[in-house]
């Protein structure tokens, strides 16, 4: 018998800050992912400088690609279609990867498939190493946890590609929460981990922070809880004392994860979920991972390490889904830098 060959996607994020490729077998298994990261350049600004992000993925872009290709052993002769990421994101750094994809799809007749990135985050959970063996797939219906560095939200997810949004932030996501509190704290950027390691060692339980209560189960709010950081940082500066990071940091992670964790499983409960998915950069925060992972209520999925922040793998996952679906774009897409996953 001749075995049927693999579906394969090449897959190119530039949403942000980290040039990415990826290429991924029948949405699972991944052959080569490469990860660019501009972090260190904007770091010396405190965040992401938006011209300075497209300007660097038009210098890192064709040898991501060509290094992926490389290490994935394939040539583009093995690529069934091109996934690209075509929002949320900045404007400008969308459009260097959408121009690459394109490019590729066009001079090597390739079907073009534009993935929401918030979407990818989600597949992030499908993926494994190419030669391991293949880890059971997440279950419908799943109730998916999105925690990056814009947003904050809980989906319900009753089947592939297909979202219920029951509740978001109302104010700032998760992982700018992180960010903004690192730079109260004088912790370098970026926040969420530095925040991480000075958690470490601190006590989460000498500061006791607010969990935001709101009219809606499902909604998140953590402004609230950063200005009542500012106000102790305020305070202990005023009366001179030297600022206990590492027991603000604790104190601050704790009041995240428990009003993340908790809306999850009361959200999972009222929804009779089957499991639980948790995706976006915050996803990285190990007492967020520790929290999820020390209840048996629910079976969870939670990224390995390295899929976490943004890569292209997860758009690779993503966009075979679509592939598989018939979703395909045409060569005259536009970037999308607002795209609500569902409205
Ligand atoms: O998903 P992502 O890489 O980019 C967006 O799509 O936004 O998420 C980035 C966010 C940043 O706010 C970063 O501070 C946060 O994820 N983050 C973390 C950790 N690692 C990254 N937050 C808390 N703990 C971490 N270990
Ligand atoms: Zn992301």
């Amino acid at each position: 018998m001749t075995e049927l060959s693999p579906v394969r996607i090449l897959a190119i994020e530039t949403s942000c800050d980290e040039t990415a490729c990826a290429v991924i077998e029948n949405g699972r298994a991944l052959l080569a992912s490469t990860v660019a990261s501009q972090m260190d350049i904007h770091a010396r600004y405190g965040g992401v400088f938006p011209e300075v992000a497209s300007r660097q993925h038009v210098l890192s872009i064709i040898p991501v690609v060509e290094q992926t290709l490389a290490r994935s052993n394939v040539s583009f002769d093995d690529i069934d279609a091109v996934a690209v990421t075509r929002g949320p994101g900045l404007a400008g750094s969308l459009v260097v990867g959408m121009n690459m994809a394109k490019g590729i799809a066009l001079g090597r007749n390739l079907p073009l498939i534009g993935v929401n990135h918030l979407e990818g985050h989600i597949y992030s959970s499908w993926i494994y190493n190419a030669g391991e063996n293949a880890p059971p797939e997440p279950e419908f219906p799943l109730m998916a946890l999105l925690v990056s560095g814009g947003h904050t939200e809980l989906n319900l997810m009753t089947d592939h590609l297909t979202y219920r949004r029951l509740g978001a932030t109302l104010d700032d996501a998760a992982g700018e929460a992180f960010d903004k509190v690192a730079r109260l704290l004088g912790l370098p950027y970026p926040g969420g981990p530095s925040v991480q390691r000075a958690a470490e060692t601190g006590d989460p339980t000498r500061f006791k922070f607010p969990r935001a209560r709101l009219d809606s189960a499902y909604d998140f709010s953590f402004s609230g809880l950063k200005t009542a950081v500012l106000y102790e940082v305020n305070d202990l500066k005023k009366r001179g004392e030297t600022l206990p990071v590492e027991d603000l940091a604790a104190s601050f992670q704790a009041a995240v994860v428990d009003v993340l964790f908790n809306k999850t499983i009361q959200a999972a409960r009222d929804h009779h979920a089957k499991e639980i998915l948790v995706a976006g950069g915050v996803s990285a925060n190990r007492a967020l991972r520790e929290a999820f992972q020390s209840q048996d209520e629910f079976k969870v999925h939670i990224p390995a390490f390295s899929l976490c922040t943004d890569n292209a793998a997860m758009i690779a996952a993503a966009g075979y889904y679509r592939y598989a679906l018939g979703h395909v774009s045409g060569l005259d897409i536009d970037v999308q830098p607002t795209w609500p996953l569902s409205s």
